[in-house]
């Protein structure tokens, strides 16, 4: 019998047909996520799960799951599964490192541009007819020339962030994750890895024009950014998140803002997606994107095909290629 494998959501065509060619496929081709309940149900016979960043797979799904072999997560983060409840089965858990490296460090700099040249408040201003015409002070922004940036996580996204900042004349600093054990993860970059100036998290909050985070979610990294460490950054600072919502208390975030402790923040990630904190509809300083890290055809589709290889590999008895760390 061929192997029993569930897809959560649609995924590229061409990706799904590799797939189709080696295991039975119960596929979820709606653009929306499975409700919990049906989740649960779906998983049954399954050796393998290809998820998304959208699925909770927790305890229940995970011992729903009795043929599970492989977790393939289509995403780089993984804070949406539990690994606790998986390692304990013997399940394998992989996500889709690299691929979207680059999509994350481009959309990283479409905000920090953005944010730091108001065109978020330009573009409303245009829309909603009420551009009076070229003046003098308009929305005049930020020169990133001579400026630092701090990357808070010094992974490969981080990393590649900071690669880009160089032609821009930035000062680059990074503080690497709290309680993370060895070096930068991933492999290292042909050209080296950037220049960066290491120091710790109160320093680099406290002296960086742009902060942007580049952290993995999990206990130690859930609201890095609070209210004191809001209150450290410099005034006329920038906040960007292109990691996830809940590294930054959203509620926190609102106050600085509204406050003018910090001079702006782009966000592409939120603590409650689709739900994002009210009063930053409201806030002129904040520019909100729907989630875009890697939403490029290329990285979407590298990372179905990645999460497809690992799905392959495992119920063909090789080592998975990405085993989440
Ligand atoms: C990821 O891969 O973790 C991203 O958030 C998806 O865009």
């Amino acid at each position: 019998m061929r192997p029993q494998v569930l897809v959560t959501r649609k995924i590229p065509a061409s990706v799904m047909v590799r797939l189709e060619t080696a295991c039975d496929v119960d596929r979820h081709d709606d653009d929306t996520p499975l409700s919990p309940d049906v989740l649960l149900t779906r998983v049954t016979g399954k050796q393998a799960i290809l998820s998304m960043l959208t699925d909770q797979i927790g305890a229940r799904v995970i011992e729903a799951a009795t043929d599970l072999r492989i977790i393939a997560n289509i995403a780089v983060g993984y804070n949406n599964l539990d690994l606790t409840a998986a390692r304990a089965r013997g399940i394998v858990v992989t996500n889709t490192p690299d691929v979207l490296t680059g999509a994350t460090a481009d959309l990283t700099w479409a905000l920090i541009l953005a944010i730091t040249r108001r065109l978020g408040e330009g573009e409303r201003m245009v829309r909603r007819k009420g551009w009076p015409g070229w003046a003098f002070d308009q929305l005049l922004g930020m020169e990133l020339r001579g400026r630092q940036l701090g990357i808070v996580g010094w992974g490969r996204i981080g990393q590649a962030v900071a690669a880009r900042a160089e032609p821009f004349g930035m000062h680059v600093a990074y503080a690497a994750r709290p309680h993370r054990r060895g070096g930068p993860s991933g492999p290292p970059s042909p050209s080296g890895p950037p220049v960066a100036e290491p120091m710790p998290l109160d320093r680099l909050l406290s002296t960086s024009d742009v902060v942007s985070m580049h952290v993995p979610l999990t206990d130690e990294t859930r609201h890095l950014i609070d209210q004191p460490a809001l209150a450290r950054m410099k005034r006329g600072a920038y906040l960007i998140n292109t990691s996830r919502g809940p590294v930054v208390d959203e509620a926190a975030l609102v106050w600085a803002l509204k406050n003018r402790l910090i001079a702006g923040a782009a966000l592409d990630v939120y603590e409650a997606e689709p739900r994002i904190h009210p009063d930053l509809f409201d806030l002129e300083n904040v520019l909100l994107a729907p989630h875009l890290g890697s939403a490029t055809t290329d990285a979407r589709t590298a990372m179905a095909d990645l999460a497809v290889r690992n799905v392959i590999a495992v119920l063909s008895g090789a080592p998975p290629l990405t085993p989440v760390p």
